[in-house]
């Protein structure tokens, strides 16, 4: 069967000359986009707030859009300057200084958004915690990063472990509530007596600003570090892949807590000054149509899990709905399957482009463009200013269509600086000059690049990383459980879920409450979307004979997969 290529959308014109661009392309040209550029004065909340907020014509426009089931607010640029300056004060006021950890640990909301800008305007470096997180995953990252400041609201405070963290010296309490003790900060209260004027605190390029946990497949989760200079590729790709134009109105789904919730749901649509969506909670596909519909979304950025709910919904849904304001869709986060790009253009009549990047890419590097040929369930082609390539072990460049290590040439803009206070973890990553994903893919003798799957033993649930280590960690805490192995097992919908396998120590039967218990352990103990759906009790687990877990063996049995090389395999 010949392959599908959807082709370009008439009136896409953007990056046309997209093979032309490439070759002459470098990343020095897109720092004429910046005031510092001239002024020398660096920091990327000037670039995406109060640039526009100085800017007579930008002011008065809606920068954030704000919905929830109980609330409705409409925050202009000018408003959210305002808004962060003050909490800058605030923070100053409590000494908060440059490079200093301050984290949030609170749903989407105005304030959210109010307070992150004032912790890059301290030039302090903000750690987004996804709301869903339970007390041992705040721990850890608290812990590791030594925050000074947390802001959270009453109602999660109940998850952050106090007497555990010995750098925490302020939580700021979003909301109402009762504590006295004197660490406490009421936001309210505060922000009622700051001013609405603030001194920028001016940085370095290189300075870092932003901290963002994730999962490897061993260890607790590590702090991936950016720094400002990643919003020249944030702005670049703004344009090139979002295709933002000043009327837009742009939804990312994504939660600040995960890195597309801030590259792509703060960064690159502020610095292209374009009102922003911004809606809370979980939703069911009436809620997706619907926000499309009331708030005429013109550029949808989201993930293949949503989609596939909305496939599933049926057409009748879509049908209730006017889709009309819709130009752009793109998806990020886990393959794109084809049968949902096909479907994309019944129910939109339009292109769903995928783009491949992660947490430690700080923005898109393999993107469909809209002015590109898209062949679904390809992840597309590298930005202009980015080299891709497919590698085998030693980092040696493989021919088209060979499966092999994806590879990113080091050096881009928005590139992680540091794994935070774990630099051989960072050296880890590099092979003679490359990043290595630890995705594999290969690429066509056109350039498209085809996702494959992970190298390692990271899953990939909803388009939410876990590590397999972390849950395995919690689950042995349960008194009941001796050993466990995860493993992230296929599923249609939600690409992965996670399962795990455990042996029971003595005493413990086994019984549908117990494995209910402990799968509540780890969802209150650690998040909701690390808990294992599956849960298998064995006799033994297979380690190699240094004792570590053998997941490719548990994911082969689970599969009914040929078992491959067992030679380490312990008795
Ligand atoms: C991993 C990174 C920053 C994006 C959100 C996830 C997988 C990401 C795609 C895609 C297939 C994808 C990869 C990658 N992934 N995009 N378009 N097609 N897989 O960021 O949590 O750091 O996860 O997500 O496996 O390594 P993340």
């Amino acid at each position: 069967m010949d392959m599908q290529k959807i082709p370009v959308k008439e009136g896409n014109h953007n990056l046309k000359d997209y093979e032309k661009v490439r070759e002459t392309f470098s990343w020095d040209d897109m720092k004429k986009h910046f005031s510092w550029n001239e002024t020398g004065k660096v920091n990327i909340a000037y670039e995406a707030l109060d640039r526009h907020a100085e800017n007579p014509e930008k002011k008065d426009q809606v920068a954030l859009l704000y919905s929830d089931p109980d609330r409705e607010e409409k925050v202009t640029f000018g408003d959210l300057r305002d808004e962060s300056n003050k909490f800058a004060n605030v923070l100053r006021k409590y000494n908060v200084k440059k490079g200093d950890r301050v984290f949030l640990f609170m749903p989407r909301s105005p304030e959210f958004y109010a307070a992150f800008f004032g912790i890059l305007k301290v030039g302090a470096i903000a750690g987004p915690l996804f709301e869903a997180f339970m007390e041992q995953a705040v721990r850890d990252r608290l812990q590791d990063s030594e925050a000074k400041v947390l802001i959270t609201t009453p109602d999660l405070l109940y998850r952050v472990p106090q007497e555990d963290l010995p750098n925490l010296e302020k939580i700021v309490l979003v909301g109402k509530h009762n504590e006295s003790a004197d660490h406490y900060i009421d936001y309210q209260r505060e922000m009622k007596d700051a001013s609405n004027k603030t001194e920028m605190e001016w940085v370095d390029l290189e300075d870092g600003m932003l901290l963002h946990y994730t999962s490897g497949s061993t260890g607790k989760p590590k702090g991936v570090y950016h720094v400002h200079n990643a919003m020249i590729q944030h702005y670049a790709t703004g344009e090139w892949v979002l295709d933002l134009r000043e009327e837009d109105v742009y939804w990312c789904t994504a939660d600040p807590g995960w890195v597309t919730g801030t590259s792509y749901g703060i960064f690159a649509p502020w610095l292209h000054g374009v009102t922003n969506v911004i809606r809370g909670g979980r939703f069911t596909p009436d809620d997706w149509y619907g926000t499309l519909d009331t708030y005429k979304v013109s550029v949808w950025y989201t993930a293949p899990t949503a989609l596939r709910k909305l496939v599933s919904a049926g057409e009748d849904v879509v049908k209730k709905y006017d889709l009309s304001s819709l130009r752009h869709i793109m998806s990020v986060g886990e393959p794109l399957n084809p049968e949902v790009v096909t479907w994309g253009l019944k129910a939109f009549n339009l292109r769903i482009h995928d783009t491949w990047w992660m947490t430690e890419t700080g923005a898109q590097l393999i993107v469909n463009i809209p002015s590109m040929e898209i062949r679904p369930g390809s992840m597309g082609k590298p930005l202009p200013g980015i080299e891709a390539a497919i590698i085998d072990n030693e980092g040696n460049e493989l021919p088209p269509n060979q499966m092999g290590n994806l590879a990113i040439k080091k050096g881009w803009p928005s590139m992680m600086r540091a794994v935070w206070k774990n630099p051989s973890k960072y050296d880890s990553y590099f092979i003679h000059g490359w990043y290595v994903s630890g995705d594999s893919a290969y690429k066509d003798e056109d350039g498209y690049f085809w996702f494959q799957g992970r190298l390692d033993d990271v899953i990939n649930t909803s388009g939410e990383r876990v590590g397999p280590f972390e849950v395995e960690s919690k689950l042995i805490e349960h008194p009941a459980v001796a050993e466990a192995g995860v493993i992230g097992k296929p599923h249609p919908e939600r690409g992965e879920i996670i399962k795990a396998f455990i042996t029971l120590n003595d005493g413990y039967q086994n019984t549908d409450e117990l494995l209910e218990d402990i799968r509540l352990f780890v969802k209150t103990g650690l998040s909701a979307h690390a808990a294992p759906r599956e849960l298998e009790v064995k006799d033994s687990i297979p380690k190699t004979r240094s004792g570590k877990i053998m997941r490719r063996l548990l994911k082969s049995w689970e599969l009914g997969l040929p078992t491959g090389d067992t030679s380490t395999l312990e008795e």
